[in-house]
């Protein structure tokens, strides 16, 4: 890290301590993002931590719905998202009032909602849960038929480890279908002896040509093995940085460098120093959806 780079991480830091702040961080952040976190970790780490904060303040570094699930969590702290453009494009793939219909269609249908949601579509919804935990969630929950939004891949993932009827929310994340299992055929031809690794966004055929299916906290650990030696890495190309970090003489191979989330991006080091500073973008969910939304989540803390 350059002495500039370094003299705005030690200002972060000394302010995050001067307003009792904590810094949550994304597995897809910049690595130098990551490097001023309190903790880096996927979407259920990171609300498990959010459950676990006794800071005033939250900095969020990741994207706009993970933010809110903090928010949610913590109506009593402040909020930051350093760039309030950091959005999820799946998140906005189904509205409240869309799900209201939905619900309306299949009465009977218990209502899973991805953590990759607005907060007014988890109001909406009976149970959350991340990729970590989607199996054990629709495992858990006393009824056949459940209506999964809003990622179709992962909700088709489940409706393959769970014998229970699923309809499925036509969303999806535009990075990770950019992850194509001819490359993964080819990669592994040229690595035979590489663990393929993919995210449970990706398509079903990705998934096919797999060797194992986890959430990004999950690729973390899995990396940590001794029997893991080579990994072709199916997500967003973030994780790189850290799987490389954790585990120097291992080798790790994105499928893409294309699957590239422009959101998480969106957050430097100036963004986060300057949030901090003048305490804004925050990030705020009304009491009437906060509690409702709260209720989900607390249901799937409560499994995992
Ligand atoms: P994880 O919860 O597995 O980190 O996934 C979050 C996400 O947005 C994946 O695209
Ligand atoms: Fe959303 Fe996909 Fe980015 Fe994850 S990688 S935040 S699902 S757009």
């Amino acid at each position: 890290m350059s002495d500039d780079r370094a003299s705005l991480a030690a200002k972060i830091l000394e302010l995050k301590k001067a307003k009792n702040a904590v810094i949550l961080v994304h597995n897809y952040q910049l690595g130098e993002i990551q490097g001023i976190a309190d903790f880096v970790g996927d979407s259920l780490g990171l609300s498990q931590n959010a459950a676990r904060v006794k800071a005033d303040v939250i900095v969020f570094c990741g994207v706009h719905f993970m933010a809110e699930t903090a928010a949610i969590i913590c109506p009593k702290a402040t909020v930051l998202l350093p760039d309030r453009h950091a959005g999820c494009p799946m998140a906005n793939m189904i509205t409240a009032e869309q799900l209201r219909r939905k619900k309306k269609e299949l009465p009977k249908a218990t209502v899973v909602c991805y953590i990759n949601s607005t907060a007014a579509v988890k109001a909406e919804s009976d149970i959350c849960c991340t990729s970590a935990n989607a199996i054990k969630v629709a495992e858990s929950i006393d009824n056949d038929e459940i209506l999964f939004v809003p990622d179709q891949y992962l909700g088709h993932y489940v409706s393959t480890k769970v014998n229970k009827k699923f309809h499925l929310w036509p969303g999806y994340c535009p990075t990770h279908v950019r992850i194509q299992s001819q490359d993964i055929i080819q990669l592994k031809k040229e690595n035979p002896r590489a663990k393929v690794v993919v995210h449970p966004e990706c398509r079903p055929d990705v998934i096919a040509v797999a060797d194992e299916v986890m959430s990004t906290g999950g690729m973390i650990r899995y990396a940590q093995r001794n029997d893991v030696q080579e990994m072709i890495v199916g997500t967003e190309i973030g994780i790189i940085h850290r799987l490389k970090k954790e585990n120097p003489g291992k080798k790790f191979i994105p499928v893409s460098e294309q699957a590239i989330c422009p959101n998480m991006k969106l957050i430097t080091l100036e963004k986060v120093l300057w949030s901090l500073e003048e305490m804004r973008p925050q990030v705020t969910v009304s009491e009437n959806i906060g509690i409702k939304a709260k209720a989900a989540v607390d249901k799937m803390l409560a499994i995992v």
